[in-house]
């Protein structure tokens, strides 16, 4: 039996301030959760003050990005041991943000997720495909493309520290979710291809999220699904209330 696990992807928003007050918030309402695994991804510069806050609860710290490289000259970019300094223990890589507006390959994605494994973060690996991609047709080439770039040379033991979130791009922001069929359609595909790729053992125990535009009001019906493991939460982790709806939708 897999553990649920929803994670909020809390982007580009909240100041150090704003997010101490709305982890404090979701720990309020939380904090002793243990039937389902909640990871809170705040931006870089609050992982610090949030990581504060959830000490001693269950809740958990991921970041949104990470390097594939040790340390040296990369301007900009944030290391495996500078995250886990701060006490985080998952990163999400490949967001389709990331994909699109900063040029991410599943090459570089890869490497990401090897340093990640190696250094005892646990990745959540994003994939999905575009609504062009969609409508001709092409939802699963897309999809298997980026699971197995993504996943290639890890080893079947490690599927139970990974996490793969399929998020459509055409559901991310914009209201228009994915109705539970179809990603359920993907989700079960996408384990067909793990197990392809290192066996059966490994694609039972893979936990994949579903994200885009998931709400308290259509959670339910998602996580009912067989192969659908949790949530990779936008836009409703910003507000705790929701966040904590959709948390308890998965218990
Ligand atoms: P929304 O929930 O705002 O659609 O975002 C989903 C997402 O991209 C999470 O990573």
């Amino acid at each position: 039996m897999r553990k649920k696990i929803i994670a909020g992807n809390w982007k580009m928003n909240k100041t150090v301030a704003e997010a101490v007050e709305l982890s404090n918030e979701i720990k309020r309402e939380l904090a002793d959760c243990n039937s389902v695994d909640v990871v809170l991804c705040p931006p870089f510069t609050a992982v610090k003050s949030v990581s504060d806050v959830v000490s001693e609860t269950l809740i958990n710290v991921g970041a949104q990005n990470m390097s594939s490289e040790e340390n040296g000259a990369y301007t900009g970019e944030i290391s495996h041991s500078m995250l886990k300094e701060l006490f985080v223990r998952y990163v999400i890589l490949g967001h389709s943000e990331r994909r699109e507006y900063y040029k991410e390959t599943d090459f570089w994605i890869n490497k990401k997720v090897k340093k990640a494994l190696e250094k005892n973060l646990r990745p959540i690996l994003c994939v999905g495909e575009k609504l062009e991609d969609r409508e001709s047709g092409n939802t699963e080439q897309v999809v298997e493309v980026q699971v197995r770039e993504g996943l290639k040379d890890v080893p079947a033991e490690a599927y139970t520290d990974l996490v793969i979130a399929y998020e459509p791009v055409w559901a991310i922001g914009t209201g228009k979710t994915a109705t539970s069929e179809q990603a359920q359609e993907v989700h079960a595909f996408i384990r067909s291809i793990v197990k392809d790729m290192v066996g059966e053992d490994a694609a039972n125990a893979v936990r994949i999220q579903y994200g885009g535009s998931m709400k308290p009001d259509n959670a339910v019906e998602l996580l009912a699904q067989p192969d659908i493991d949790g949530g990779l939460i936008g836009g409703a982790a910003l507000d705790a209330t929701s966040f904590a709806a959709i948390v308890k939708a998965a218990m």
